[in-house]
């Protein structure tokens, strides 16, 4: 389980995080929903520790993160995928060699590499696209090699930034479904930040979204569909 305890992060005078909490239960995707700015990726970025708390823990399966030794952050980074915000493809790697980076600097055998490549591709419905290059994808196809690229570690955890914003609502679909099946075949917890409605209810069991700096409303979709919080529903239907 992912846990934030009144995580407090400032940069400078601006407070993003202000006694944020959250909990995500295993084995569920929790999607953390709100405005741009409003501090969803840097609240990512503490669960891998790549961002320390001002005040406040971020604790993964009970460890907190911030604590950890520069060999334990390693071995948590090897059980979280992370899928960036703008799939952060390596150009000049092809789309084979960009799924095998990880798997390659664990030092696994080749043939190894290869078979867990292949299947992470084939996962994503990009069988075929090993020896293409980044630049020859569409958005959504590199959005979907950010994905095998996760896959390919079997994380217990796929932080998904962004998954589908910037792609037309046919490719989004695509994207919800594939985090979907990810989560149902390979039992993976996910986290989805996305400020898109439509990706949240498809992909969601739990939302929370952050507002002010903290939890605003945290429910099943239902609850939040249902939901007469002012601000909740201004979000969701998208009212300035
Ligand atoms: N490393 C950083 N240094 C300074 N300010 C940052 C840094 N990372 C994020 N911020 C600021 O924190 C706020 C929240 O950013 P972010 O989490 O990226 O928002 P979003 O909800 O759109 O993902 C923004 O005002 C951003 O400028
Ligand atoms: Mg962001």
């Amino acid at each position: 389980m992912i846990r934030f305890s009144d995580v407090t992060k400032s940069f400078g005078a601006k407070r993003v995080l202000d006694h944020f909490s959250l909990e995500i239960p295993d084995g569920q995707t929790t999607v953390l929903l709100g405005y741009s700015g409003t501090g969803k990726s840097v609240a990512l970025k503490h669960i891998v520790g790549l961002l320390e708390p001002d005040q406040g823990t971020v604790d993964v399966d009970g460890q907190v993160v911030h604590e950890l030794s520069r060999d334990d952050l390693v071995r948590l980074r090897s059980s979280i995928g992370y899928v960036f915000q703008f799939a952060a493809l390596f150009d000049s790697l092809s789309v084979f060699d960009n799924v095998a980076l990880g798997l390659r600097q664990q030092r696994r055998a080749e043939p190894d590499v290869a078979a867990r490549v292949a299947e992470s591709l084939e996962r994503v419905g990009l069988a075929d696209q090993g020896d293409r290059f980044p630049s020859e994808l569409s958005g959504g196809m590199r959005k979907r090699v950010g994905i095998a690229r996760a896959i390919a570690l079997e994380p217990r955890y796929i932080l998904y930034d962004e998954p589908t914003t910037g792609l037309d609502p046919v490719t989004s679909a695509v994207i919800d479904e594939l985090m979907v099946r990810t989560k149902r075949d390979l039992g993976v917890t996910g986290v989805v930040v996305t400020h898109d409605m439509r990706s949240a209810f498809a992909v969601a069991d739990r939302i929370a979204m952050l507002y002010q700096g903290r939890v605003h409303a945290v429910g099943t979709v239902d609850e939040i569909r249902r939901t007469e919080d002012p601000v909740v529903r201004q979000f969701i239907e998208g009212r300035p």
